[in-house]
């Protein structure tokens, strides 16, 4: 963000003031009164009561004609929102300065005599020809210094003069046009941000105008990164390089950490550059932008204070193909809720048929799934569903991503899905509102940690998200909720903290955690935990470095080798496969709960428990393989925490749960072909038809029960 100060675009201080005051004055009820806490923005409220049930449609390669039959189709499935024009720049200003809107005023007059209210897309993320011909240096710029070529999305330098020039008259003229149309509920800024990495002469003076802004003085700069290794020192701001690849081996970690910051501050300040102007022109409009999931360019939550609510795109069926990956999918929606401080959120964008660009990507799914996932984004906070997209385009790199209708339009078996699950959410609405999930298991994620190995995987085998799969399972395997909560946020209140491989710790999150154990939670650290500081520089203290003390081990030694077969040992004898990394512990005043079975260091530590203060920590110095010790180690780690568990849950069945005041929503996902039961150990009542339900519930094949119990 700071490296826009000495932007001439940018301007200074003043811009930066009127964005603070933009966004301390957003007054409509529904409307976030203050950002970053939990709980502030209600969608449902936002939608005039009703669940948001939405679809992502495209009037502009539509004949105007169709649009009417498109509407009432719509209002039969229950569809009582869409999302407008994300792509449309080219048809909303042809050519420079001249803006048409007519044909979304004609559009959103239709949706809205049907029933149905809008987010409109800013139109950024697809720059018009006649722009980059006029500008050909809005393109970004690859590592190896060729500019991109016209034609697809996303190829834009996020601080090209000309470019930001043309989004501010863009987003001014659309923000002015449909600032008074009650048809439009919000915003949509961009699409999907978070690329091109560019690596022009605009983004290098940015880059070097940030690491001003954070480091003061070169001196500061030089003793972060550690430059004086291969005799690295500036002497000049302007000498500090981008991480192109045009070089001989590899870039300094520093450097490159600092770089992922700096881009995923770039983005923000992309975001935040809209977000100012739609503020300004239309306050009482709400604002959000389509996230990824587990996409790791961008840390999410920060970016996500300048938004009203998070939305994000859920496709499930994306490598996923046999389609019972469900976690998958549940941890993307955990995340993304996680990432504006548990709050509710939408799924701008839900899988609505096979995905696809040049060629099919996967098997049709039965058509009951499409509703299963759309109740799972429910169970997990989702106040909105829109699916991805109404109708299959016809033309353009996406003739092959279903929408709900194909081409021609036929009301097939996945509208008539989505249409009984229209009038369910209808009469969920009321029960929906208000309610949130809640959880006392957290998994950390840490965008610095994530960064860092990208940089430097340290293993063959390392994949950072993998281990948030193994203990994330287990715990909903398990019956139980899971947060995923990031460095800056609030640990209180949870009992149990997973946080995988910690490899950056700053000061501020070893005492937070240090604060979370000693007042009595339970933490788990895998491998690689403590071993860098905030600038990415080795620690000197013996491994894990500043985590040593709260999970009484050190570590002498360790094997990185991934081909070695390697053993965990339980004191009963049972055995489990383990791979990636293998830390062998010697514990200070830890106490061991597993060994090494393989290699000189067999019969060494490798899982230990340790109590400090009020708490514990658990150190799992190996990437066990197996689901088996996962199911057993952390039905060990909830007993101990005082997190009550369920007995295991079917197979192809998911629980999540939401509460407001005194009630319990339950939702049971049920991934499979055939009918199963799932005992709650409660009597429950359908929430669909009121019928009270026995302690074990029938849920049926591909289908959904939504229970309540006071
Ligand atoms: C999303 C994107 C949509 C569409 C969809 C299918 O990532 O936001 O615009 O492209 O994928 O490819």
């Amino acid at each position: 963000m700071n490296e826009q100060l000495n932007d001439p675009f940018w301007g200074t201080l003043p811009i930066l003031i009127s964005v603070a005051i933009a966004l301390c004055s957003v007054p409509s009820s529904a409307v976030a009164q203050t950002r970053g806490a939990r709980h502030t923005f209600d969608l449902i409220a936002w939608n005039g009561g009703q669940f948001i049930y939405g679809v992502d449609y495209y009037p502009e390669a539509w004949n105007e004609t169709q649009w009417e039959k498109d509407a009432a189709n719509m209002q039969a499935a229950g569809i009582n929102f869409v999302r407008l024009g994300e792509f449309a720049w080219a048809k909303m200003e042809p050519s420079e300065g001249q803006y048409h809107f007519g044909w979304l005023d004609r559009a959103l007059q239709i949706l809205s005599a049907y029933g149905i209210k809008a987010v409109l897309g800013t139109p950024t993320a697809s720059p018009p020809a006649w722009l980059m011909a006029k500008y050909p240096d809005i393109a970004a710029m690859n590592e190896d210094g060729v500019r991109y070529r016209y034609g697809s999305r996303r190829n834009y330098c996020l601080h090209n003069p000309h470019f930001l020039a043309a989004v501010k008259a863009i987003v001014t003229a659309e923000a002015e046009h449909f600032k008074n149309n009650p048809a439009v509920l919000g915003w949509q800024i961009d699409n999907e941000v978070g690329g091109p990495y560019c690596y022009d002469s605009y983004c290098l003076t940015a880059f070097q105008n940030w690491c001003r802004a954070k480091y003061q003085t070169l001196d500061a700069l030089n003793q972060a990164w550690g430059t004086i290794f291969w005799g690295h020192t500036y002497s000049a701001w302007s000498q500090i390089p981008l991480p192109w690849n045009t070089l001989y081996s590899v870039h300094n970690p520093g450097l490159e950490l600092d770089y992922h910051r700096f881009f995923s501050d770039a983005t923000r300040d992309f975001v935040n550059f809209q977000a100012q102007i739609l503020r300004q022109v239309a306050p009482q409009k709400a604002i959000t932008t389509n996230e990824m999931g587990l996409f790791d360019d961008i840390d999410y939550s920060r970016l996500n204070t300048l938004l009203d609510f998070v939305a994000w795109d859920n496709y499930p069926m994306i490598f996923n193909p046999d389609y019972q990956d469900y976690f998958r999918s549940a941890l993307g929606h955990d995340l993304m809720r996680g990432s504006k401080d548990q709050q509710n959120f939408m799924v701008m964008e839900q899988e609505g048929g096979v995905p696809g660009w040049t060629a099919f990507w996967g098997k049709q799914a039965p058509a009951a799934l499409f509703r299963v996932w759309a109740y799972q984004a429910i169970a997990h906070g989702a106040d909105g569903v829109c699916y991805f997209r109404w109708r299959t385009s016809r033309f353009g790199t996406e003739q092959y991503w279903q929408g709900i209708l194909d081409q021609d339009g036929y009301l097939n078996a996945r509208y008539q899905v989505i249409a009984r699950m229209g009038k369910e959410v209808k009469r969920l609405a009321p029960l929906l509102q208000g309610s949130h999930t809640n959880s006392q298991v957290a998994l950390l994620v840490s965008p610095d940690t994530r960064w860092a190995f990208h940089i430097q995987p340290t293993s063959k085998n390392f994949d950072y998200y993998r281990q948030f799969y193994l203990y994330y399972d287990a715990a909903r395997r398990l019956g139980l909720n899971v947060d995923v909560i990031f460095p800056q946020m609030d640990f209180a209140g949870y009992r149990v903290i997973v946080a995988p491989s910690l490899f950056v710790v700053s000061q501020p999150l070893i005492q937070k955690l240090t604060q979370f154990v000693g007042s009595g939670g339970t933490l788990i650290l895998t491998y690689r935990s403590g071993v860098k500081d905030d600038h990415n520089e080795v620690t000197l203290e013996t491994l894990p470095g500043p985590l040593a003390r709260l999970a009484g081990v050190l570590i002498h030694d360790f094997d990185p080798q991934v081909a070695q077969k390697q053993e965990i040992v339980e004191h009963d004898g049972s055995r489990y496969p383990a791979d990636v990394w293998y830390d062998i512990l010697t514990p200070t005043t830890a106490r061991t709960l597993a060994t090494y079975g393989e290699r000189y260091y067999a019969g060494k530590p490798a899982i230990t428990e340790n109590s400090f203060e009020k708490g514990n920590v658990f150190y799992v110095g190996a990437q066990p393989s197996s689901t088996e010790f996962y199911d057993r180690f952390m039905k060990h780690v909830f007993d101990k925490a005082g997190v009550a568990t369920r007995p295991a849950l079917p197979n192809g069945i998911e629980l999540a749960t939401r509460e407001k005041a005194g009630e319990k929503i339950f939702f049971l996902m049920n991934y499979t072909n055939r009918d199963q039961s799932v005992n709650l150990g409660e009597t429950t009542h359908n929430a669909l038809t009121g019928a009270s339900e026995s302690t074990v519930v029938r849920v049926p094949a591909y289908g959904v029960q939504v229970l309540t119990a006071r």
